[in-house]
């Protein structure tokens, strides 16, 4: 077995315990509950995890994004250990906790919003999302909501609707709620393939093809919110060109719509900024928050201006686990960290080193068609072919990324093709070990290279 500085492998991937739990898994689980790699996990400590066979492996996958502050941080467990010894729950609809309010209170003091806020906690990104829709829908007394291409907002049906992403995601599950119209994303890297366009053109277009369904789909007066991705996450990391952004924020304050952004995977320091919205220069109405706020405890927020998150009626918002204090105390030395540390540069930094070395990659391996993203949520694009852009098999990208996680490293893939490898380390890894994992993943790219035949 090959041994590295963190990697330590001691039987083949999976090993044997690896493969009896999964195993089980199967049989205990639909069959419909897909995993990116066979392996399962014993422990996990910042950016190393160690399997049920003993073996440790360098995440790259981080949780999908719920561990920016790494794996078990030893404050967020004193935390939930403090508080599970005081109180695991009591529900927000029956009394108040301090925990969730103060987790309330930094949620409006952070999201990035001038003014009054107010923040809803909930369980999960898609329940944020779903409630954001409610709020604006109640605040405006209109129905649609214009969601885009690649969007991908959650499971359940109202967030399933608002998501684009149809073989993977929606198949044999429809039909869906009404009133959510679709917009094409500017994914740049995928218009005008072959012509000459630039990146400016190919934005005009797109910001023509919006501007197109206020007119042939829905009247921009019936429309209660846009929501947006401004880094698109299960859709390939593809951040919205900045004119692009601030064009949807002068269409929503013309015609009284809300700007909702889904930062349930781009936010929490992330891209370099606490929220990705922050590189834009614009404010949006109501922003979801989930995953890196709990540090891996299961908690959402929807945090909006407090004149719109005020319209809902008495007893229309809740849900028996909202405001959790377990989650809640997480959550608060989460932030807590990422602020400490200044997560937000490191962020910076990391996606830096990462972006140059994958860059580099891409001038060797015509394989990876692009390397795009925003700080360090980071992706790359394959394709059999850079001119025609032709996706890499989805496949065969799940391949790769298992391939990758047999040598010692856990990733996931993203992008409407499932061609793409998304890059979500813990922000708390070492430079040492973040360039071990690129070491791993560029050792895969090459393997992977040699088997396309036309890239030889
Ligand atoms: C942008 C975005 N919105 C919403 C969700 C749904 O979050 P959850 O899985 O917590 O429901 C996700 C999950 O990946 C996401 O990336």
């Amino acid at each position: 077995m090959r041994t590295r500085q963190f990697i330590q492998l001691k039987t083949e991937l999976p090993g044997p315990n690896s493969r009896a739990l999964v195993a089980r898994r199967e049989a205990a689980m639909p069959l419909g509950y897909g995993k990116s790699t066979p392996i399962a996990v014993r422990r996990a400590h910042g950016a190393l995890v160690e399997d049920v066979d003993g073996n440790i492996l360098i995440d790259f996958a981080g949780g999908i994004g719920a561990l920016n502050v790494g794996h078990t941080p030893a404050e967020v467990v004193a935390a939930i250990r403090a508080q599970a010894e005081e109180l695991i729950h009591v529900c927000g609809l029956v009394a108040t906790t301090e925990p969730h309010v103060a987790l309330a209170e930094k949620l409006n003091q952070i999201a990035p919003i001038r003014g009054s806020k107010k923040a809803m906690i909930t369980n999960t990104g898609a329940e944020a999302v779903e409630q954001a829709v409610q709020i604006a829908r109640a605040a405006t007394g209109r129905a649609a909501v214009i969601a885009f291409e690649g969007a991908y907002h959650g499971r359940t049906l109202f967030t399933q609707t608002l998501t684009s992403k149809y073989a993977l995601f929606k198949k044999g599950f429809g039909p869906f709620a009404p009133e959510v119209y679709r917009a094409p994303f500017p994914y740049l890297y995928r218009i005008g393939i072959g012509t000459s366009l630039t990146d400016e053109e190919k934005v005009e277009l797109v910001w023509e093809a919006f501007e197109r369904v206020l007119v042939a789909h829905v009247m921009p007066e019936h429309v209660a919110a846009v929501i947006i991705e401004p880094v698109q996450g299960e859709g390939g990391f593809i951040p919205v060109p900045p004119v692009f952004m601030q064009r949807l924020r002068e269409v929503c304050t013309r015609y009284g719509i809300v700007l909702i952004v889904d930062e349930v995977q781009s936010g929490m320091a992330r891209t370099g900024k606490m929220f990705a919205i922050e590189h834009y220069g614009i404010e949006p109405d109501i922003i979801t928050i989930a995953k890196s706020v709990g540090a891996g405890m299961p908690i959402a927020a929807t945090v909006g201006r407090a004149e719109l998150m005020d319209k809902v009626h008495l007893g229309g918002l809740g849900g028996t686990y909202s405001g959790n204090p377990i989650a809640c105390a997480a959550a608060l030395r989460a932030i807590e960290i990422i602020e400490r540390d200044n997560l937000c540069a490191r962020a910076e930094h990391l996606g830096n080193i990462a972006r140059q070395r994958l860059l580099a990659l891409q001038a060797r391996y015509p394989l990876i068609g692009d390397v795009r993203g925003l700080g360090a949520m980071l992706a790359i694009e394959l394709v059999t072919d850079p001119h025609t852009r032709a996706p890499f098999p989805a496949d065969q990208t799940l391949a790769l990324v298992q391939e990758i996680a047999r040598n010692g490293v856990l990733m996931i893939r993203c992008g409407l093709y499932s061609n793409g490898l998304r890059f979500l380390f813990p922000l708390v890894i070492t430079e040492a070990q973040l360039h071990e994992g690129l070491d791993v993943v560029e050792e895969a790219i090459a393997r992977a290279t040699q088997a396309v035949p036309s890239q030889q």
